[in-house]
């Protein structure tokens, strides 16, 4: 073992020494590449979504030319397959096992909390890019965690307001487990805002696609719209289910994420469907424009929200990595820029609470063929209010 003994040096030379010990260790350290672990789905509801959102993640360090502040960025990736079970374990493997320095997880909010507890357990700098359970910007927030995207409430609230502007009466269909329980607390919240009233929440275990019993009910109760939360591959079903049923018609229906990045697939079952989401198809401002480009020339694609949050969650990352020149063992730093970022997002300004939860802008968009067309904004500068947050 190499060591060095200071104890006869002048204290002159020592101090010079330990300088360049420690200025040699940051040197080795920072041109070492950085571990990012990506832990998404790749397999079942939820895959798509996964790999948007490392396409987004990817696309922001590939236009750095791979490298963030200096140093190549090295992808740890692990498929989490949406299952909470399986989730401490795979967090962990990232972490203990992979070293990663920052962890980049999930989409679905049950496996995402428990990644949320192994981050703070391991003081591990952990990015949301997805998931947007209440807890992990609330009663568990911490100092290293933080979310590029949304919290279920945010997206939940502002489609309350939304179909509160033509309906008195609504109600819920959800998935029972976090997302679709927070999503449904919010759009009662909006809805009850601008006056209206959720008569009854329905619901289903997550990922199951039986809606029909669900759509039945529905019809018997006759509100005058209808939430619902389910996501990914189930929306897909569920938008032409009710289609089918013939209720698209008779009870209007709302959800945020309901048509996001799978109108090509949903085809007229979705069409003219109004939701209320941090990003739309036609936002006008430079970054978006650049950002469309860019995808669709590297993955011959458009863009949708996730490869937004997955793009933010680079540049999140990328703005803590800069303000310490690449040496994450400057943690208490990178965290502050990361706080203080001020981030131009594709969807328009990023910023973020004190909760490290996004401030942004909620848009009214409508299907339109293959796109949902941005057509005002329903609330500006939205934060949640996270008051379990104790940071
Ligand atoms: C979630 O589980 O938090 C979730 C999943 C898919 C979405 C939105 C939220 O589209």
């Amino acid at each position: 073992m190499f060591s060095i003994s200071f104890r006869h040096m002048p204290a002159r030379i020592t101090s010079a020494l330990a300088f360049t010990v420690l200025a040699s260790g940051a040197i080795a350290q920072t041109s070492q590449p950085v571990k990012v672990g990506l832990m998404l789905p790749t397999s079942g509801t939820f895959a798509e979504l996964g790999k948007t959102v490392a396409n987004g993640f990817k696309l922001y360090v590939s236009e750095n030319g791979g490298k963030l502040a200096g140093r190549t960025v090295q992808y740890v990736e692990l498929d989490d397959e949406s299952d909470p079970s399986k989730a401490s374990e795979n967090a962990n493997k990232l972490v203990k096992r992979d070293r990663v320095d920052v962890l980049v997880g999930t989409i679905h909010s049950g496996v995402a909390m428990t990644m949320a507890r192994v981050a703070r357990d391991t003081n591990t700098l952990m990015i949301v890019p997805n998931a947007g359970a209440a807890e992990i910007t609330g009663s568990m927030c911490a100092p290293n965690v933080f979310r590029s995207s949304f919290s279920n409430w945010q997206p939940g609230y502002a489609s309350g307001l939304l179909a509160a502007r033509k309906h008195k009466t609504a109600v819920t269909i959800s998935w029972k487990y976090a997302a679709g329980d927070e999503s449904v607390r919010g759009f009662r919240e909006g809805f009850e805002k601008g006056g209206g009233r959720v008569i009854k929440d329905l619901n289903l275990p997550f990922p199951n696609v039986e809606f029909q019993p669900l759509l039945t009910e529905l019809a018997t109760i006759k509100p005058e719209a209808a939430y619902v939360f389910v996501a990914g591959a189930g929306q897909v079903k569920f938008v032409r289910d009710y289609a089918a049923a013939g209720l698209k018609n008779s009870i209007p229906l709302y959800g945020a994420f309901i048509t996001e990045g799978t109108l090509a697939a949903q085809g007229d079952a979705a069409s003219g469907l109004q939701t209320a989401l941090h990003y739309a198809d036609g936002l006008k401002n430079p970054k978006n424009e650049a950002f469309i480009a860019s995808y669709r020339k590297v993955f011959n694609a458009t863009p949708d929200v996730f490869a937004v949050q997955g793009y933010d969650a680079a540049q999140l990352f990328a703005a803590g990595l800069n303000a310490v020149k690449g040496d994450t063992k400057k943690k208490a730093e990178m965290i502050k820029a990361m706080e203080n970022a001020k981030l131009e997002s594709p969807r328009g300004p990023l910023s973020f609470s004190k909760s490290h939860n996004p401030i942004q802008d909620m848009y009214v968009r409508v299907a339109m063929g293959n796109k949902n067309v941005m057509t005002d904004v329903i609330v500006k500068a939205l934060a949640d209010p996270s008051p379990d947050c104790k940071n």
